[in-house]
């Protein structure tokens, strides 16, 4: 077999932009993206030294964030998935939350750390926490790879944070718009997503 060249990366730049696409300005580049997931995962990995440690990826958006974050650990930790869908509109999520996916595992009794893309109203969440907290866990946190402060609408502490964004709607690295983008290597705004008015709507 004769060797073969490296080939360029999919999710590259280039390759999606010149599909003429919805990208729009890019926020958080690859090589920021990386250095923040591992001093998060440095973190956590100090914080759960004696821990018994499972982290549960919420489906699809944490994928990206959770693999990265997961390669970084240097405690022992184990992985479930939880899937939910809101109710409610395509940008607005209602608190009415469906479990799409359940854990496999159980979590009574053990350090369980909620592991979500991004943080918008936190209406989401919150119902998350209060059906997790339900089961029984030693401890129960979250750590979310961006959060839009301006949005929330329900107040629950978010342990770990990657980036605070502002409230524009962002694809890339995990987070999706019409289940496309996720693959991009960085964030970035959703073109045309026009950037909001002080004192305009909510969103
Ligand atoms: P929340 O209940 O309003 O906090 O909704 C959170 C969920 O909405 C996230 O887990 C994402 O799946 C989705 N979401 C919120 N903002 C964005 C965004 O800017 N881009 C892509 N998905 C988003
Ligand atoms: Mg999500």
């Amino acid at each position: 077999m004769s060797p073969t060249r490296p080939q360029p990366r999919g999710g590259g730049r280039e390759a999606e932009q010149a599909a003429g696409s919805d990208i729009g300005e890019v926020l958080i580049e690859p090589d920021e993206l990386q250095a923040r997931v591992r001093e998060l995962a440095a973190e956590i990995s100090r914080d759960y030294e004696d821990g018994d440690l499972l982290l549960i990826g919420v489906l699809k958006g944490a994928v990206m964030f959770l693999a990265d974050l997961m390669r970084h650990m240097t405690v022992p930790c184990e992985l479930d998935f939880i899937a939910v869908s809101s109710y409610g509109s395509a940008t607005d999520s209602s608190g009415v939350v469906r479990i799409l996916k359940d854990l496999e595992s159980s979590i009574e009794d053990r350090d369980v750390l909620i592991v979500e893309d991004i943080i918008d109203s936190g209406l989401t969440l919150s119902y998350m926490v209060r059906n997790l907290r339900a089961r029984s866990p030693r401890t129960l946190e979250v750590c979310a790879l961006l959060t839009k402060p301006e949005r929330r609408r329900v107040d629950i502490p978010i342990r770990y944070t990657g980036f605070e964004i502002p409230n524009r709607f962002v694809i890339g690295y995990g987070l999706d718009h019409e289940q496309r983008y996720r693959n991009l290597e960085y964030v970035a705004v959703l073109a045309g997503d026009a950037e909001p008015q002080p004192g305009g709507p909510p969103r």
